[in-house]
């Protein structure tokens, strides 16, 4: 059953479609359910998630002769498409009676999830702290603190170490009063914000016409909740696969019907690429179809490409989820629709994604076409 809160996303759109047919000119009644709710204000900061733009991507569109549509997450009011996640996971701890006002949240997260939910946490009220892997971007741990959250970075380790980021804010959480360990790799409220909102959204902004859908995970929250919506709706006719980078084991589970979880590698993306099937992920992942493996040298050249060619600025995993559509497309066929995610911007990621001395110590400055090293401008 749809929650209040589906309600309150999704419902926006046709609310305020219908108040603008009522009362608005011939014009703006051939307004789309997003850009019509863009229209009506909106309640506080938890109001403003979802409802994000489908954008087409022209140049990649006619170079497949596919139609290939990215869902604008990194203009989620917190930036990044784990606003959602963000929200569902909060309304869910109160809902259950795991937080009263003045609470605490308490996750661990490599950075977009705990920006999501550290601007939530100041718009309800509640405090916020973060565990974090220290290989993470200075932008984000800076952000994090900038909203006010405690951030704690800690050794990246391994998910069976007792001292793994997310075992660490469990037991911080564990040890205060009126706090939640909000657990969003195995919290199935982070699936169901895309079940109840992000699938519903991509089905009306295609008019259902849509024959693929394919995005990285890191949760497995956007994946598995999208693919749940996607095949329920289509009657399985929707294709939805995985795209996977270096060092992430689920394309070689699903390559091998889940006999083996290969690791090879390791990726510059952030905040996706996984070790192992969530709770998230396990309702969804054997109705996946297809899985794509997607290295660096695709795309972090996707991110210049993105930048160059259609003007859109975003993250590595936003351009590795491009790079995966495009692949998607060759092997479906012109004609196709294909949607994917723009995750997040590269605002978050720029001293690094542009800097010529970052790109040459991972080796990927010479995976930049020559036309597009212009926009290396860090040192
Ligand atoms: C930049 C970025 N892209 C993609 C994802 C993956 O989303 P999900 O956790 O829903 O699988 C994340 C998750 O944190 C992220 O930070």
């Amino acid at each position: 059953m749809a929650s209040s809160l589906s309600r309150t996303l999704v419902g926006i759109a046709r609310t305020s479609t219908r108040a603008i047919h009522t009362t608005a000119s011939a014009s703006s009644s051939t307004l789309s359910p997003v850009a019509a709710a863009h229209m009506r204000p909106v309640n506080g900061f938890v109001g403003a998630i979802g409802n994000t733009p489908l954008i087409r991507l022209n140049r990649l569109s006619s170079e497949t002769g596919c139609e290939i549509l990215g869902k604008a997450e990194f203009m989620e009011p917190g930036g990044s498409v784990k606003d959602r996640a963000a929200l569902f996971v909060v309304q869910d701890a109160e809902e259950r009676g795991l937080i009263q006002p003045g609470g605490t949240v308490v996750e661990g997260t490599a950075g977009n999830t705990g920006i999501g939910l550290a601007h939530v946490c100041r718009s309800k009220g509640y405090k916020c702290v973060i565990y974090m892997p220290n290989t993470q971007s200075q932008e984000k741990i800076d952000l994090l603190r900038m909203l006010g959250a405690e951030v704690y970075p800690v050794p990246a380790v391994a998910f069976d170490n007792p001292e793994n980021y997310n075992h660490q804010a469990k037991r911080h959480a564990d040890r205060l009063d009126n706090a939640v360990w909000t657990n969003q790799f195995d919290n199935t409220a982070n699936r169901r914000a895309h079940i109840e909102t992000t699938g519903p959204e991509i089905w009306d902004q295609t008019d259902g016409k849509l024959d693929g859908f394919i995005c990285a995970t890191g949760t497995g929250g956007t994946l598995a909740g999208i693919t749940s919506f996607l095949k329920q709706k289509s009657g399985g006719k929707v294709q939805c696969w995985l795209a996977d980078p270096p060092g992430s084991v689920l394309h070689s589970y699903i390559q091998t019907k889940g006999k083996l979880m290969d690791r090879e590698g390791g990726s510059i993306t952030e905040g996706i690429g996984q070790g192992r099937v969530t709770e998230n992920l396990k309702p969804d992942i054997e109705k996946l179809d297809n899985s794509v493996h997607v290295p660096d040298e695709e795309s972090i050249a996707m991110v210049y490409d993105l930048l160059h060619e259609e003007g859109i600025y975003v993250g590595a995993s936003s351009a590795l989820n491009v790079v995966a559509a495009k692949k998607m497309a060759q092997q479906l066929g012109p004609g196709k629709t294909i949607v994917t995610i723009l995750c997040d911007g590269a605002y978050r990621y720029q001293a690094r994604l542009f800097s010529r001395k970052w790109l040459e110590s991972k080796k990927l400055d010479t995976a930049i076409p020559e036309h597009l090293q212009k926009y290396i401008v860090l040192p």
